[in-house]
């Protein structure tokens, strides 16, 4: 097998256009095109978001093959997110991958979005540190909430998972209800920064076990930011920082209380976590000190591999690639997909 393996990967699934090169599993170059347009929104409109990805994918392709100093002619193979996702959004990129792996005939390789999110953490980095199999992922994204089981690559186990609404949806809801923009998350983690986090108190819900939800949190967001603005128009303006920090210490309590529970559980000890949400500076620093507090190894992902980007799904495909594991794949664009699946 060729021992130089330039993937070329694509990722599509809901409101980013992204295209990376990998040279064996090192990041040549990762070219992300936000798109602004949902922002009025509040959330992600599907028919803007296909249109949008449909001006994106030509410019973004081309820049990434330029940053990564390549031609498309030394591309060994590409890469693209299968799904889980917008239906109109994944098969813009899926469309492009296939035509361009015939025009080039090389393997076309596909990738589940969320094992993505998983694998990032084996993305070639001088200073990261991979996890061993087995060890826990807390994948907490716009999409999904869900403590997962890594037991190889490719062997992926849900141990317990959102029953209604995703972490970040619950963000970026309650962004809404206060009147900040889209992607809510990162606003909130950043007034949180300035706020006291027991400012006020949101009743956490109660399910199973290492089940999750946030969609009764949400609703108690909403009551009680309508309450006070009754009593006091400003309400909002003038304690922003405290309502963050205490939706975002009632956020983050719900997710460590979840993975404490797994670890106990499984007795893994290794936690890593993935997705836009472990974006947030809270959720890393609580992680982070469990190494002291609790004993446990962590993998917190660099930043730019957090969000929806196109690295990750290409460290999928290099992996499927030393594997051999790609023409027997199924192409087809899927809008519901499991990370237990392939
Ligand atoms: O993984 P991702 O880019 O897309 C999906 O696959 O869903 O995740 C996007 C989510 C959004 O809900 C966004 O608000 C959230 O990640 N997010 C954050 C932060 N950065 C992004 N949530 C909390 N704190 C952040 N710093
Ligand atoms: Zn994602």
């Amino acid at each position: 097998m060729n021992s130089e393996i330039y993937i070329l990967a694509i990722e599509s699934s809901c409101d980013d256009t992204s295209a990376a090169v990998l040279h064996n599993g090192k990041v040549l170059s990762n070219v992300v095109a936000n798109q602004k347009i949902h922002s009025e929104y509040g959330g992600v409109v599907p028919e803007l978001a296909s249109r949008a990805h449909q001006q994106n994918i030509v410019p973004v392709v081309h820049q990434a093959l330029q940053k990564a100093n390549i031609g498309k002619k030394q591309l060994t193979a590409i890469a693209f997110t299968k799904g889980p996702g917008l239906m109109g959004s994944l098969l813009v990129g899926s469309s492009f991958a296939r035509s361009m792996a015939q025009a080039l005939d090389i393997p076309l390789i596909a990738v589940n979005h969320m094992q993505a999110h998983v694998l990032a953490h084996f993305i070639e980095e001088e200073t990261q540190q991979k996890p061993d199999f087995p060890f826990l992922c807390l994948t907490i994204s716009g999409g999904h909430t869900q403590i997962v089981k890594i037991n190889d690559y490719l062997d992926m186990e849900i141990l317990g998972e959102t029953l209604d609404d995703a972490v970040g949806e619950a963000y970026d809801k309650s962004a809404k209800i206060l009147g900040l923009g889209y992607p809510g998350g990162p606003l909130i983690d950043k007034y949180a920064r300035e706020g006291n986090p027991k400012a006020y108190t949101f009743s956490k819900p109660r399910v199973g076990e290492l089940e999750f939800s946030f969609s009764g949190l949400k609703t108690g967001i909403l009551y009680f930011i309508q309450r006070e603005t009754e009593k006091n128009p400003h309400f909002i303006t003038e304690n922003l920082n405290d309502i963050c920090a205490s939706i975002q210490h009632t956020i983050v309590s719900i997710l460590m209380d979840k993975l404490e529970k797994a670890v106990k559980a499984t007795g893994i000890k290794q936690v890593a976590i993935a997705g836009g949400v472990s974006a947030n500076s809270e959720i890393r620093k609580q992680l982070k000190a469990t190494e002291t507090t609790k004993g446990w190894i962590t993998f917190i992902p660099k930043f730019e591999y957090t969000t929806d980007n196109a690295a990750m799904i290409g460290i999928v495909g290099y992996y499927k690639y030393l594997t051999g594991n790609i023409n027997t794949t199924d192409t087809k664009a899927t809008a519901r997909l499991s990370v237990e699946k392939e």
